[in-house]
């Protein structure tokens, strides 16, 4: 949107650009309308009633309950339609569709690096085909950021030490900005880039043109053995680790008694503070990877870990369609 040639506000290009939207001028309007309102009575009955002569006492007025309703009860009203629609938008925004694609995003002073499931990886660029749900799974190297695409009407922090996501579906092909909302350091406001959504023709080419070292689980995979995990994590189950097979998305019992749901915030504290969780009847021989593994290389590991749960229906089978 442009005034006077001025851009005031960012491009629509999401599919709930337009309901972020409407719901925020529908704020805007009553909160407006009401500051209005208020502005407005409080110059004229100054004016109206203001003391004429020394000594004036003005009248006593001991209150009226049909009006103390009526401005309790109508704001109360509009107060839950906006608390109604925004949960309903929010909600829209926070839950990623199954299907979404999946992108890994780092934040680091001062700069966000992307990486595709198909292997490719990109630094303050992103390319995405249209109309298709993505989502980005978002970590941080160092202090907190925030991945804000403001075309899209979405934002979320990068934490250090968590997985934190949002999703978004581009519905208009074009070039648009990536920027950090999070003050994070002298070069905050140079953490920007180009989100650049392609139309899926284009997309295609582009993902052929790239991606050295393989895809994301390929390169996790060869993670795997570098690192020596296959030396513990055989598939029979008979190694000195669990076996990895089919365990996304399942519940493994845990020593201690206790049970959690393999995901990627587990896998992740598994590997990084191997420690933390012991799988019942194995004992706690894995050392940590903390501070030896990068966050990059660490998503490569767990897209590795997924692709070994095939009924997950992990990245690998949705990327081939
Ligand atoms: Cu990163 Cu601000």
């Amino acid at each position: 949107m442009t005034i006077f040639g001025i851009p005031i506000f960012p491009d629509q290009a999401s599919t709930f650009a337009r309901d972020v939207d409407m719901l925020y001028f529908f704020i805007l309007a009553v909160t407006s309308f009401f500051a209005l309102a208020v502005a407005v009575s409080v110059i004229y009955f100054g004016l109206r009633y203001h003391r004429t002569h020394e000594g004036e006492i003005g009248a006593r007025i001991e209150g009226s309950l049909p009006l103390e309703l009526l401005w309790s009860v109508i704001p109360t009203i509009i107060a839950m339609f906006m608390f109604g629609w925004g949960a309903t938008v929010y909600y829209h925004l926070r839950r990623p569709p199954d299907e979404a694609m999946q992108i890994y995003a780092v934040g680091k002073q001062w700069m966000w690096k992307f990486q595709h499931p198909e292997g490719q990886r990109e630094i303050n660029e992103l390319h995405i085909p249209v109309g298709r749900p993505i989502k980005i799974t978002i970590s941080s190297e160092d202090v907190l950021h925030s991945l804000y695409f403001p075309a899209f009407r979405t934002k979320m922090d990068a934490i250090p030490g968590r997985y934190t996501e949002l999703w978004f579906e581009a519905d208009t092909p074009g070039s648009y900005h990536i920027f950090c909302s999070e003050y994070c350091g002298t070069n905050h406001s140079g953490m920007i880039g180009t989100v650049t959504v392609m139309e899926a023709a284009e997309y295609q080419a582009w993902l052929q043109g790239g991606g050295e070292g393989g895809t994301l689980s390929q390169r996790g995979a060869r993670l795997f053995e570098n690192l020596a995990c296959n030396s513990c994590h055989l598939e029979s189950g008979r190694g000195r680790g669990p076996s990895l097979k089919d365990i996304v998305g399942s519940t493994v019992d845990l020593e201690g008694g206790s049970s959690v749901t393999v995901d990627d915030a587990y896998l992740r504290e598994s590997i990084l503070n191997s420690q933390a969780k012991i799988v019942k009847g194995f004992t706690p021989l894995m050392p940590t990877f903390q501070g030896l593994i990068s966050e990059e290389n660490l998503v490569a590991l767990i897209e590795h870990v997924k692709s070994l749960s095939p009924a997950q229906k992990g990245q690998e089978e949705i990327v081939k369609k």
